[in-house]
């Protein structure tokens, strides 16, 4: 063995594993609006956004930026009595799913998951889908198989400012695209 060869190898692989992975601040809603629009305007292929951050994080404003640029008419909310909405006015369906009011079935293992995974393939069949998911953290499983990027939003500490922390990581090639578009229009 050779000791020189085996500690390159450390830092190349950590290279690997985080140049995929992003965190900057968004200084107000405007800005999570934007971070929206970018990948609304980008997104091309099957994608899952799977969107994470406490509530009145920014969830829903960054799902509202992303409608607008792929030119969905109907106006967004949260799926407060559906746990998905969808919109196919937009240059490619927009399925928006919410999985904190499935926090029960989820818990319990009930036949509402195994459906809404089945959905979920089906979606992602298509060659050019954008699927949003909030709390995605609370059934890690749903987008195992997909393209995925992760926008986990935070609260900023109340002494720093009103703005929240994101941090991004893309997972397959149409995430990456993405995230790559993010950093160009964050200057990052
Ligand atoms: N980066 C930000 N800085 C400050 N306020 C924000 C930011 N992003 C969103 N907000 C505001 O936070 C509030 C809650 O946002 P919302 O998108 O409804 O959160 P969620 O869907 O995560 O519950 C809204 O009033 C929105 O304008
Ligand atoms: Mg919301």
């Amino acid at each position: 063995m050779i000791p020189g060869q085996k500690t390159a190898a450390v830092p190349r692989l950590r290279q690997l594993f985080m140049e995929d992975s992003i965190e900057f601040k968004l200084q107000n809603a405007e800005a999570t609006r934007k971070l929206g629009a970018v990948l609304g305007e980008t997104i091309d292929s099957a994608v899952v956004i799977g969107l994470q951050g406490d509530l009145g994080a920014g969830k829903t404003t960054l799902t509202q930026g992303l409608a607008e640029k792929l030119g969905v008419e109907e106006s967004v909310n949260s799926p407060t009595f559906l746990m998905l909405n969808e919109y196919h006015s937009g240059r490619m369906p927009l399925y928006h799913f919410d999985l904190y009011r499935l926090q029960e079935d989820i818990e319990s293992g009930s036949a509402a998951m195994g459906n809404l995974e089945a959905e979920l393939a089906e979606f992602m069949q298509s060659p050019k889908v954008a699927v949003v998911v909030e709390w995605l953290d609370l059934y890690e499983q749903f987008s195992a198989p997909y393209d995925e990027l992760r926008v986990k939003l935070a609260y900023l500490p109340e002494t720093e400012s009103e703005g929240r922390s994101v941090v991004i990581k893309a997972r397959g090639r149409g995430a990456e695209l993405l995230l790559k578009a993010v950093k160009k229009e964050f200057n990052l």
